[in-house]
C-alpha cells in the first residue's frame, strides 16, 4: 500500500453502525456513526438480535455516506478493513459480510481488524506525533486491557479484567441507581454533585497478577450498599454512591497503569475506549503523569467510543506490514488481540 493509501473502515461489533475513510492511517476523510442507543435504552442494555437487524438496515447507507463525505468511491479506495471480533456475533457478521462483498466486487484487499486494536489506533488518529512504544489502556463496555504496544502490530497483553469490564461495571451500577443506558456518562454526571470520599468501596487485587483487573466485587459491593440502605428505609444520596464508585473504579485503573509504567519503564501512555471519555479518569491519569514523568494521551470524545476511523487506521498499518485477510474469514466473537505474523514467536 502507498504511504497515503486510503482505507474504508467498517465497524459493527456492538450497537454502532460505523464507516469511515482514512488516508495514510492518520487522516480522517470521513467518519459516520449511526448509533442505536435510543433503540436499546428502553431495554436497559444492548439486545443482540435487535442490534443485528439495525446493522443490516443501516450498513449500506452508512458506507455510502462515508464515501460521499470523503468525496471518493469504491474504485478509489485501496483496501477495506472491518472489525471481525471481539463483539456480538450477529452484529459483527453484518459489517464483515459487507466488507467481504466490497472486497470481492471492487477487487480491493480485505483486512480483518481486532476491535481492541482499533481502539488503540484512535490515539494514532488524534495525535500525529504519537509513535510506538506505547503503553495502552483500553477501557470500554466489553474490555479492560493493559497492553504494551512495542511497534505497529506488535502487542504484549500485560493485564486484563478477570470478570466485568470497567464500562460494564459503570453500566450495571448506573442501572441499579436508575440511570438510563448507557450508564457511564450518566453516572459520571451524577457523581459530579457527590462526595467521592464519603463512602469507601473496595479496591480489588488479583492475587499474583498485579496488572490484572477485577470489577465485579466493586460492582456487587455498590449494589449491596444500595439495597441494604433501601431495605432499611434509609435516605440515600445516589450522587455520593456514584462518586464513591467512580473513585474506586478510577483508582483501580490508575494503579495498574502506575505499576505497568514501573514494570516496563514505558513512558508514553495512551488511553482509549468508551470509559476514556470519563473526566475523573483523565484527571487522575494527568495527576499520575505529573508525578511519574510520563506522557498521557487520550482521543477526543468521538474517537473514544466505537467508530470506524479507528478500524481503518489499524487496518492501514496491518496492510502496510503486508497483511491481507482471506475472504473466508469469519466473525470471531471472542477474538484475542494478536501481533502481526512477522512478530510471532
Ligand atoms: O468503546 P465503547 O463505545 O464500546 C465498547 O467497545 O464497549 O464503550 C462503551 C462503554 C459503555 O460501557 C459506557 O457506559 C462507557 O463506555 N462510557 C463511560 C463514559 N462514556 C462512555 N464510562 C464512564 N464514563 C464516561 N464518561
Ligand atoms: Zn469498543
Amino acid at each position: 500500500m502507498r504511504e497515503d493509501g486510503v482505507v474504508l473502515g467498517i465497524e459493527t461489533s456492538c450497537d454502532e453502525t460505523a464507516a469511515a475513510v482514512v488516508r495514510g492511517g492518520r487522516e480522517i476523510l470521513s467518519s459516520v456513526v449511526a448509533s442505536q442507543i435510543e433503540v436499546h435504552r428502553r431495554y436497559g442494555g444492548v439486545v443482540p438480535e435487535i442490534a443485528s437487524r439495525r446493522h443490516v438496515e443501516a450498513i449500506i447507507p452508512v458506507i455510502d455516506e462515508a464515501l460521499a463525505q470523503a468525496g471518493t468511491d469504491l474504485a478509489e479506495i485501496d483496501a477495506v478493513a472491518a472489525t471481525h471480533g471481539p463483539g456480538l456475533v450477529g452484529a459483527l457478521l453484518v459489517g464483515l459480510s459487507a466488507a467481504k462483498g466490497i472486497s470481492y466486487a471492487a477487487g480491493k484487499p480485505l483486512i480483518c481488524v481486532n476491535h481492541i486494536e482499533g481502539h488503540i489506533y484512535a490515539n494514532f488518529l488524534a495525535h500525529p506525533q504519537l509513535s510506538p512504544p506505547v503503553l495502552c489502556l483500553t477501557v470500554s463496555g466489553g474490555h479492560t486491557e493493559l497492553i504494551a504496544m512495542r511497534d505497529h502490530g506488535r502487542y504484549e497483553v500485560l493485564g486484563r479484567t478477570r470478570d466485568d469490564a470497567a464500562g460494564e461495571a459503570f453500566d450495571k451500577v448506573a442501572r441499579v441507581i436508575g440511570l438510563p443506558y448507557p450508564g457511564g456518562p450518566a453516572l459520571e454526571q451524577l457523581a459530579k454533585s457527590g462526595d467521592p470520599n464519603l463512602i469507601s468501596f473496595p479496591r480489588a487485587e488479583v492475587e499474583g497478577s498485579p496488572l490484572d483487573f477485577s470489577f465485579s466485587g466493586l460492582k456487587t459491593a455498590v449494589i449491596n450498599y444500595i439495597h441494604t440502605a433501601e431495605q432499611r428505609g434509609e435516605d440515600l444520596d445516589y450522587a455520593d454512591v456514584a462518586a464513591g464508585f467512580q473513585k474506586a473504579a478510577v483508582d483501580e485503573l490508575v494503579s495498574r497503569v502506575d505499576r505497568a509504567v514501573d514494570f516496563t519503564g514505558m513512558s508514553v501512555v495512551a488511553v482509549s475506549g468508551g470509559v476514556a471519555a470519563n473526566q475523573a479518569l483523565r484527571r487522575a491519569l494527568t495527576a499520575l503523569a505529573g508525578k511519574s514523568n510520563i506522557e498521557v494521551y487520550y482521543p477526543p470524545l468521538n474517537l473514544c467510543t466505537d467508530n470506524a476511523a479507528m478500524i481503518a487506521s489499524a487496518g492501514y498499518y496491518r496492510h502496510v506490514a503486508g497483511e491481507v485477510s482471506s475472504l473466508s474469514a469469519n466473525a470471531e466473537p471472542g477474538a484475542l488481540l494478536s501481533s502481526l505474523a512477522c512478530f510471532d514467536g
